[in-house]
């Protein structure tokens, strides 16, 4: 299949196989994948929980308007970020490029200051939804590359954060729940799996300045 195949094949699964799991590779290349996603100014600023655990999928269920699909996927996928967001984050990233290039601190240390004190004028609120922005890259960098390996997902915002947050236990770990995404294989009898996608025409969603 090529790409825009991929794309049309994917669709948002309203109900999973409860029977099918996906592979340990498939879950390795969704790891990378998510790990591989780009986040504003590479500050990485989202962990992904992965459940595959019945039992608590089953908990989750109510705290997901109810959405069964938590608990018939292979696999629960939790996009978070962090609860308190500061300078050290700022710190550690820097740390990890001097490792990683081996760049000298006369380069590091205007970026570095500039970023911190960018950190430093923000609220907590105002870091979250920044940080909220980049839970959702990595959402649509997941739905991407579950179509391209033939992962069935869907996207859930339809949760309750809180609920998730206290289940989880997310608190001690310092992060809030923001997206989910079940994945695994798509039913045979799922109403939706052979529906037409319903799309705008694309001259209607692009504007082309030439
Ligand atoms: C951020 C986001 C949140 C969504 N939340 C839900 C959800 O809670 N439950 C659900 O069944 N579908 C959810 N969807 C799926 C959308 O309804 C679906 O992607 C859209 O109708 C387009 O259909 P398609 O993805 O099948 O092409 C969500 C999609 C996105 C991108």
């Amino acid at each position: 299949m090529n790409t825009l195949e991929s794309l049309k094949w994917r669709y948002a699964v309203k109900k999973f196989d409860n029977k099918k799991e996906l592979t340990q590779t498939q879950i390795n290349t969704l790891k990378e994948a998510f790990n591989l996603t780009a986040t504003s100014y590479g500050l990485q600023p989202v962990k992904l929980l992965i459940i595959k655990n019945k039992e608590l999928q089953n908990t989750l269920v109510p705290h997901t308007w109810n959405q069964r699909q938590v608990l018939d996927a292979s696999h629960v996928l939790v996009v978070c970020v962090p609860k308190s967001f500061t300078k050290e984050e700022v710190a550690k990233y820097f740390s990890l490029v001097k490792n990683i290039r081996q760049t000298p601190d006369e380069v590091i240390n205007p970026f570095k200051e500039f970023l911190t004190n960018e950190i430093a004028q923000k609220s907590q609120e105002e870091l979250f939804l920044w940080n909220k922005n980049q839970a959702y890259l990595a959402l649509g960098n997941l739905l991407t590359v579950c179509a391209l390996e033939k992962i069935d997902a869907c996207p859930m915002e339809g949760f309750n954060p809180e609920k998730y947050d206290e289940v989880l236990e997310l608190d001690k770990q310092n992060l809030r729940s923001v997206l989910v995404l079940p994945v695994g294989y798509r039913a045979e009898d799922d109403f939706m799996k052979d529906l037409k996608k319903v799309r705008k025409e694309t001259q209607d969603v692009i504007l082309e300045y030439n």
